[in-house]
């Protein structure tokens, strides 16, 4: 790919209004791509787009509401994305979280146990699904799925629903390389480590966010706290052509806590 391609690539962000997410499509952006900043919030969407609209210029960003679980609200950013720039390169499958405080694997309700497991992994499926036909007409992409390190170790404890969505996304990672490799379409996933973000308010308490980090660090064979700017080389890599001979990985970026 000549530099001129370079700066035509297109990326989609999903979850990209706050937290790591944004900090993807902000790294993006400045490596030259023009990107889709997609979030369920639509007003952290059109802030961050807005914000990286200051650097890049407004017609390298644009920012869609819609529900990742939702086929027709993926549908219609992926239509919305094509219309107007032509093309997608690049996905970065990162809407999730925990969701929910941490519990006992028995005591969460189905419903919440589906939520988890809807917004995680099969929101990926969806949108790996909406933007695969355009990736094969090209000829190429990159799609990387967002995992989590805790999937190694299934700590800390109290997160099952979402330990299994995670684990289900490095599953889905494998077997998409495998089905698109023949298209030239290129599935990683990062897993990434605790990375402090406003919204673990929800998942933790304040002292157990307090005592995580601290944990983490200990456990971790690089004794700091990660923060989101740590995980954006790797995602700007396994879009970018740099990456073009690797698939179905899991990149831990987790300060080495899986490590061992
Ligand atoms: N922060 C960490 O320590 C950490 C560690 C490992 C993995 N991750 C994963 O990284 C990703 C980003 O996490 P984060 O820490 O930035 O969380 P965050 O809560 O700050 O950001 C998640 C974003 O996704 C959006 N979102 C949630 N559900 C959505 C849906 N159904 N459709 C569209 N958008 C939706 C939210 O509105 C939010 O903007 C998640 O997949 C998370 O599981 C985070």
């Amino acid at each position: 790919m000549s530099a001129a391609d370079d700066y035509e690539r297109v990326a989609i962000v999903t979850g990209g209004g706050q937290g790591l997410g944004r900090a993807y499509a902000a790294r993006l952006a400045g490596a030259g791509a023009r990107v889709a900043v997609v979030d369920v919030a639509g007003g952290a969407a059109r802030s961050a787009a807005e914000a990286i609209a200051e650097d890049a210029g407004a017609d390298r960003v644009s920012a869609h509401e819609a529900d990742v679980t939702d086929e027709e609200q993926v549908g219609a950013f992926v239509g919305a994305v094509v219309e107007r720039w032509g093309r997608v390169d690049a996905l970065v499958n990162n809407a999730g979280g925990a969701l929910l405080p941490s519990a006992p694997f028995d005591s969460f309700s189905r419903a919440d146990w589906t939520r988890v497991l809807d917004v995680n992994l099969t929101g990926q499926w969806l949108c790996a699904a909406a933007v695969v036909p355009h990736m094969r007409a090209a000829g190429h992409g990159k799609i990387v799925n967002v995992t989590s390190t805790m999937v190694s170790k299934g700590l800390p404890v109290g997160l099952a629903p979402y330990v299994a969505a995670k684990a289900g996304v490095v599953g889905l990672t494998r077997a998409l390389a495998r089905e698109l490799g023949p298209d030239g379409i290129r599935v990683n996933a990062i897993a990434p480590g605790y990375i402090p973000v406003e919204t673990r308010k929800t998942v933790h308490t304040p002292q157990a966010a307090q005592a995580l980090r601290e944990r983490m660090k200990t456990e971790q064979c690089l004794p700091v706290v990660g923060v989101p700017d740590d995980l954006c080389g790797a995602v700007e890599f396994l879009c970018s052509p740099a990456s073009d001979f690797i698939t179905g990985q899991v990149v831990n970026v987790d300060g080495g806590w899986a490590h061992g």
